[in-house]
């Protein structure tokens, strides 16, 4: 066991901790009011080689290891979560998918790119009626010889406007059940494709989350990601590690509640002392520390076995699990010790509590979480 950082991730996190307070700070409560998406600051992401996190060099990306990755997601997510989302999914379930499985012209014209920030990712599973039961899509992807003509709706999109590059997954073969899937590169501008409405959400409302529709789409063969058949297991293991980049959101999300509620209790007063020289706040605080400091472990202990090329599908799903749930219980408990205040946009804690409900909903429920890591434990 080694649990310093190197040098290197230390000035990592310095870095990402520096953007998140000087450039995503700001504004922060107007674009979650106003659901703007945080163009400029994607844009600035990307030029810190943030978009690229652990792409080779080769292909433009920063070349680092998946534990900067949750440093990283971590700073950005206490302060932004709808900015962190963006990061989260171009990095593991875009770039990392097309550099593991992608052919040398795919990385080349898609990769780059993607890595460098210049074009952003969006990953397209979810459906209308296909969201826990990822083998049930109902769009597909007929083979026309040198095409697949695509039909069908994605929902619930993340960077579902945002992005030129969108990989689908769809149904080739319904007879061969998850052995019929294939995964698609779309390009924005591909005749029959149309971005549908945008979501109202309760949080990460910056984030822009979009239907889908596909009308005869002509996708060339060349686009096909992998071997044919192959699209359901490419969805699962890029989803493993994604859930390692949304283990780190909710646990940023629950360190960001919990520094702003730290502060906070510190200076406010009430019958003659600080609410933080109150038992009753100091046990709340060491509750949140200790939750916190579990959760930011199982994540390290995902990032560390993808990092050494060991299996990590159940330390992905138990770090998700866990730290979504610390950043529920925790941004409640920030709420609750702002009292009036924590109820009111200025103080962030509100924004936190609505952003952390949907690290326990997307790239698989908590519900899912328990089916990988339930099967796992009982293998
Ligand atoms: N890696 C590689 N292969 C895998 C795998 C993994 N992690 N998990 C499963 N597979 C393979 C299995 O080995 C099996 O292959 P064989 O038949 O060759 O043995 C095949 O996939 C089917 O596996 P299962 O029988 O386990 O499949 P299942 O139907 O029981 O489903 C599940 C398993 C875990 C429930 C899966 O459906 C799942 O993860 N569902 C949730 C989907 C999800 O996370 N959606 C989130 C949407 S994306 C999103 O939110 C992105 C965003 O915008 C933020």
């Amino acid at each position: 066991m080694y649990f310093e950082l190197t040098e290197e991730q230390k000035l990592v996190r310095q870095v990402a901790r520096d953007f998140a307070q000087t450039k995503l700070k700001p504004g922060v409560i107007e674009r979650d009011e106003n659901q703007l998406f945080p163009a400029e600051q994607v844009k600035m992401l990307g030029e810190l080689g943030f978009l690229g996190i652990m792409v080779s060099p080769e292909y433009g990306g920063s070349g680092m290891d998946a534990i900067s990755y949750v440093l990283i997601m971590e700073e950005l997510s206490k302060i932004d979560a709808s900015a962190s989302v963006v990061v989260s999914v171009n990095n593991s379930l875009v770039c990392y998918g097309l550099e593991k499985y992608g052919t040398f012209q795919q990385k080349e014209k898609f990769l780059v790119p993607l890595a460098q920030g210049e074009q952003i990712g969006a990953f397209c599973l979810s459906e209308p009626d296909a969201g826990y039961d990822a083998t049930a899509l109902r769009t597909t992807a007929i083979d026309m010889g040198d095409h697949y003509l695509l039909n069908g709706v994605k929902n619930w999109i993340t960077n579902g406007n945002s992005a030129s590059v969108y990989l689908v997954i769809a149904q080739t073969d319904a007879t061969r059940k998850h052995k019929g899937i294939n995964a698609l590169i779309v390009e924005k501008g591909m005749e029959g494709f149309t971005v549908g409405a945008k979501e109202n959400k309760m949080g990460i409302r910056g984030s822009d989350t979009h239907s889908l529709h596909f009308s005869d789409v002509k996708v060339p063969k060349e686009n096909r990601i992998g071997e044919d058949g192959s699209g359901f297991k490419f969805a699962m293991e890029v989803l493993e590690g994604g859930r390692i980049g949304i283990a780190a959101q909710a646990l940023g999300i629950a360190s960001g509640a919990y520094e702003v509620a730290l502060n906070y209790t510190k200076q406010r007063r009430a019958f003659g002392k600080a609410l933080a020289d109150l038992q009753a706040t100091q046990f709340k605080l060491a509750d949140m520390a200790t939750e916190i400091e579990a959760a930011r472990l199982l994540c390290f202990k995902a990032a560390w076995l993808k990092d050494n090329g060991l299996p990590f599908a159940q330390a992905s799903s138990m770090a998700k699990l866990y730290a979504s749930e610390v950043a529920m219980r925790t941004t409640v408990e920030a709420v609750q010790l702002h009292g009036g205040y924590g109820f009111v946009k200025e103080y962030h804690v509100e924004r936190l509590m609505r952003d952390a409900k949907i690290t326990q909903i997307y790239e698989g429920t908590s519900e899912i979480q328990r089916i990988v890591i339930s099967r796992e434990v009982l293998k």
